[in-house]
């Protein structure tokens, strides 16, 4: 299994407005805040799309278009492993609730989860994108990797000027730490998005992010850098084929180097048109229009 090291540049983009014409933005919120029938209605269709493309993604025809449309219209929520870090027992933080969660902190002998709405979900993706047999999906909560993300942590990161030296910053502990404090399948460098914590993880990460920006929008809604090519042992090894980290710079739209510049292409997988880096630097933009609370 292939575990995280240090991978800023697998932080999700956050958020460059445009045109202004965001005037209702979407709200993302902690996932602590929400109700339970916002729970629910963000749960449901993580089930629902899970339970598809188990069978059939990457491997048949079928178009998950309906499932993808549902996730998109669906609000996006984050984790707030600093509040709930300084709040309680890691098990003890909403999001490990067996009913109205991602499950509880019970596993069974081969680290499966056992209750909640992900308890029977599996997943056949293996970490060279081929096929396996069905897995489970696995945790081992780990609360001193929890206390890495802690605020503190982050406020190392929000002094940075640059945002190059911010995401590399908030790259290390508050991102890599939260892989390892859930464990299991979140370890896994190519296979951890299977479990949708992943996916409120990286949102509180583009939050920090755009906390970060906020304190400067001036010089920060237009500061990108940093390497645009994943480390090679990376490449190698979470790839089907190794290529070079050189064979990707030609389709990034960054000129040809490996700098990461605000014309970066974003490849969308033909799920959604691709944007630019530009397009989603600010959470009002168009594509991205979005509040958090
Ligand atoms: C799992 O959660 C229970 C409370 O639900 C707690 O008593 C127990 O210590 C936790 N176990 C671990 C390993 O964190
Ligand atoms: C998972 O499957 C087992 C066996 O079919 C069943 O007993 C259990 O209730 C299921 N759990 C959930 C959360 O759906
Ligand atoms: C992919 O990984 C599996 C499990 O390690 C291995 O059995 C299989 O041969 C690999 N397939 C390719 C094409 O590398
Ligand atoms: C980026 O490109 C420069 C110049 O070609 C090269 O020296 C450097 O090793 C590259 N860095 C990475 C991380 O690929
Ligand atoms: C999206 O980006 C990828 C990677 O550069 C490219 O192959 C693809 O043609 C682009 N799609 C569209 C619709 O432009």
């Amino acid at each position: 299994m292939l575990k995280f090291a240090s991978l800023a540049s697998l932080l999700l983009p956050a958020a460059h407005s445009v045109s202004g014409a965001c005037s209702n933005p979407s709200v993302r919120k902690a996932w602590t805040a929400l109700n339970d029938d916002e729970k629910h209605d963000f749960l449901k269709p993580e089930v629902c799309l899970m339970e598809t493309s188990s069978k059939t993604r990457y491997a048949g025809s079928v178009s998950h278009w309906d499932e993808l449309q549902a996730l998109h219209t669906a609000q996006v929520h984050y984790w707030d492993e600093q509040a709930d870090q300084a709040a309680a027992p890691l098990y003890a933080s909403s999001i490990f609730n067996a009913e109205m969660g991602f499950g509880s902190n019970k596993t069974d002998a081969n680290g499966c989860i056992v209750d909640g709405p992900f308890a029977n979900v599996t997943n056949t993706l293996l970490s060279n994108f081929t096929r396996g047999p069905p897995q489970c999906l696995t945790r081992a909560l780990d609360q001193a990797q929890f206390n890495l993300v802690a605020q503190a942590k982050v406020g190392l990161c929000d002094a940075s000027t640059t945002y190059e030296d911010f995401n590399a910053c908030l790259g290390g502990d508050p991102h890599v730490a939260g892989h390892y404090a859930v464990g299991g399948i979140m370890l896994d460098l190519a296979l951890s998005p299977f479990d949708t914590i992943f996916f409120l993880h990286h949102t509180n990460l583009d939050r920090l992010w755009w906390v970060w920006q906020s304190r400067d929008l001036g010089a920060r809604l237009t500061d990108m850098g940093g390497v645009n090519v994943a480390s090679f042992s990376v490449l190698t090894q979470a790839q089907p084929k190794s290529l070079p980290a050189g064979a990707f710079v030609p389709y990034f739209g960054d000129g040809g180097g490996n700098v990461t510049t605000l014309n970066h292409n974003l490849w969308m997988a033909d799920i959604l048109p691709n944007v630019t880096i530009a397009e989603v630097m600010d959470i009002h933009s168009d594509v991205i229009c979005a509040e958090y609370l």
